[in-house]
């Protein structure tokens, strides 16, 4: 048996965490998948009680006996400032090192996207997940005065880069051969030489992969341009965290925008790419979309031939039938288009 740990953690996460879990039993009937499901009680609720967001000995659990991280959501009204989630998800992303930030930008159907003329899109999205911006290398001085100065250094180390690039470029391998990296190297000097240099020396390595640079404004304009001319991107962890919500976008929203943390080989994370959405927890309204494709994606990499496939052409027949949330345009509440959802995908196991 094969653990895997479920953080449903707040506003719509626990919501679409408990239809993940019903996809996942109701797989398991049909094929024996071998796992165990672990509920951790992760997120505001207990850190505003115990002050407690990752418990002390979480990450040596998880590294020692878990193989995936099945994460819902965080983000509470009451915690403004989002220190549980810093410690909670990012406390993931680190200490587990989950370098690789998977994010598919996979159009199920012509009617989801805003793009017009955009009939099919399957681009990978890929972000730098332990450095960059987010490596909270930084601080204060005379705080609180009219002279405050405060500092975020971004970081970016050779293996972190390198890591990155080479998945990038070993992804493109196994797809369409085409790989474009992403980065601001004519305004971030040191980071961007590094992320340039990288980027040459890969290109000369894999001969055989396309291999082109964007500037980050640029590619940001492109994705809305002409999406289509991507196959795997690459970018550092903030540029990759907007690019993403944008690729998110154009596939038809946060409802539908499904990513992997990964250490290949190793424990990883899997959640929706949306927040807690506090304005429609509670009322049922979710989308559960985004996390039953999160574990497809989970699936695929835990090595289930056929169940990531499955998920996928069930949910894009979910969409062609108009059985949605109301933000793909449709009337069901969260339960109702998941039981849809099941319905098409368990027909295709
Ligand atoms: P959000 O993703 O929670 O919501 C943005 C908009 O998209 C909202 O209008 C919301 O209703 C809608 N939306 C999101 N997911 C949806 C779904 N499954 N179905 C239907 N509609 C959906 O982003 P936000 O409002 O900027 O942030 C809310 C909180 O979530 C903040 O505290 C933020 O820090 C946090 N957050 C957490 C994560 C994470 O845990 N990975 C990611 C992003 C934001
Ligand atoms: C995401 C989120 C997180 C990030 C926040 C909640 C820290 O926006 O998963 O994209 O910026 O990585
Ligand atoms: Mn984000």
């Amino acid at each position: 048996m094969r653990k895997v740990a479920v953080v449903g953690g707040d506003g719509i996460g626990p919501e679409v965490m408990a239809q993940a879990t019903r996809l996942l039993e109701a797989l398991d009937k049909k094929r024996p998948l071998s796992l165990t499901l672990v509920q951790k009680d992760w997120g505001a609720e207990r850190w505003l009680k115990e002050k407690v967001g990752l418990p002390k000995d979480a990450l040596a659990e998880l590294k020692a006996e878990y193989s995936a991280v099945l994460f819902g959501a965080l983000g509470d009204p009451r915690i403004p400032d989002m220190a549980h989630g810093r410690e909670i998800l990012l406390g993931m992303r680190f200490g587990l090192d989950l370098y690789v930030n998977m994010r598919p930008a996979q159009l199920l159907h012509p009617r989801l996207t805003p793009l017009k003329d955009l009939t099919s899109l399957d681009l990978m999205i890929l972000r730098e997940n332990t450095e960059g911006l987010y490596a909270g290398v930084g601080g204060t001085f005379k705080e609180g005065t009219p002279e405050e100065v405060a500092q975020d250094m971004e970081v970016n180390t050779r293996l972190g880069v390198e890591r990155i690039q080479r998945y990038a470029f070993d992804l493109a391998r196994r797809r369409r051969k085409k790989v474009c990296v992403v980065d601001k190297n004519n305004a971030v000097r040191f980071g961007g030489s590094l992320w340039q240099r990288v980027f040459k020396q890969l290109k000369a390595e894999y001969s055989d992969v396309e291999a082109t640079h964007l500037l980050a404004d640029v590619a940001a304009m492109e994705l809305v341009r002409n999406p289509a001319r991507f196959d795997v991107m690459v970018a550092g962890n903030l540029i990759g965290d907007i690019l993403t919500d944008l690729g998110a976008a154009i596939i038809g929203g946060l409802g539908v925008a499904p990513s992997a943390n990964l250490n290949p080989g190793q424990v990883s994370l899997y959640e929706p790419v949306h927040g807690s959405a506090p304005d429609i927890a509670g009322k049922g309204l979710a989308n559960p979309l985004a996390a039953f494709l999160t574990v497809g994606l989970m699936l695929d990499e835990l090595g289930y031939p056929g169940l990531g496939p499955a998920i996928r052409d069930g949910a894009t027949q979910c969409v062609a039938a108009g059985k949605t949330t109301r933000d793909l345009g449709g009337s069901l509440g969260t339960v109702a288009a998941a039981d849809a959802l099941l319905e098409h995908i368990l027909a295709r196991v």
